[in-house]
């Protein structure tokens, strides 16, 4: 079988990241898999999110991986240098990008992070953005409500509107020029955001600034995948329901793919 690019998440938030990754390099094969049984990683224990995310990496390495994505801002910020420090291929995560295309971004330096508990807790989105630029004012918010509205596929209900705008109103008053989506899954809520926070409100997702970390490194490292003109292979598996992940996967690419239910341990 031939190296691919392993994608981890703990649900379909990953996909966002996937669908660049896809745009920016649709030669490379993939390995997607999302812990959907056991989402939300956001509001559990660094302990709980260490266990689950290594289940998961350890069932990814069973495939012949050429780099790892950790496309989950709780994963990202919780263990990434372990990761790095413990697989023989590249690990990236998606804090690094999202933080250097908010720095891009902003022009008043006023910037908004949105994130779930263990994200926003762990402070490496304030700790990166002040490193760079200690001039910043760095507002930051968790938003535990947001991720059940994208994981039950209810990011468009008016339902989602009402959530959206309530949990955004302390950061409405805050004259931000720029707000980070500091969640993977928050991209499938962006139009909802953009509308509460103001068309004015830059809205920064990391997966385009990841994607192209990805190819900076199999540029580096020449892992390229050689184009063979036959189809590339990219298989995706969960460790929950099927049907909602292909549904909203269906809604987030505009096609169908193919996905396999995978049993990890149930502890938690
Ligand atoms: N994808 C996760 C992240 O980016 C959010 C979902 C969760 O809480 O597991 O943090």
């Amino acid at each position: 079988m031939e190296p691919s690019i392993g994608i981890m998440d703990s649900g379909v938030g990953g996909l966002t990241v996937a669908k660049e990754i896809m745009r920016q390099l649709p030669n490379e094969p993939l390995i997607y898999f999302g812990d959907t049984a056991r989402c939300p990683y956001g509001p559990r224990t660094a302990e709980e999110v260490r266990r689950f995310a290594w289940e998961v990496i350890n069932f990814l390495q069973e495939f012949p991986l050429k780099m790892l994505v950790i496309a989950c801002n709780t994963v990202t910020a919780t263990m990434l240098e372990e990761v790095q420090q413990q697989l023989p291929i590249p690990v990236i995560g998606v804090i690094a990008p999202g933080v250097r295309a908010a720095l891009q971004q902003t022009q008043t330096g006023r910037i908004g992070v949105i994130g779930t508990q263990g994200t926003i807790r762990s402070q490496a989105y304030e700790r990166q953005l002040l490193q760079q630029n200690p001039t910043l004012h760095v507002v930051s918010l968790a938003c535990p409500a947001f991720v059940p509205l994208v994981e039950q596929g209810r990011y468009r209900s008016a339902e989602a509107e009402t959530v959206v705008r309530e949990v955004l109103g302390p950061l409405v008053s805050e004259q931000l020029d720029t707000l980070i989506l500091g969640c993977t899954h928050y991209p499938l809520l962006a139009p909802v955001i953009q509308r509460v926070m103001g068309e004015e409100v830059r809205l920064i997702s990391s997966a385009a600034e990841t994607a192209k970390d990805v190819y900076h490194y199999l540029k580096r490292y020449q892992l390229f995948h050689p184009s063979t003109g036959s189809g590339v292979t990219r298989q995706i598996f969960v460790s929950g329901d099927v049907r909602l992940f292909k549904q909203i996967a269906a809604d987030w690419f505009g096609r169908e793919f193919d996905v396999t239910s995978i049993h990890l341990p149930q502890v938690g």
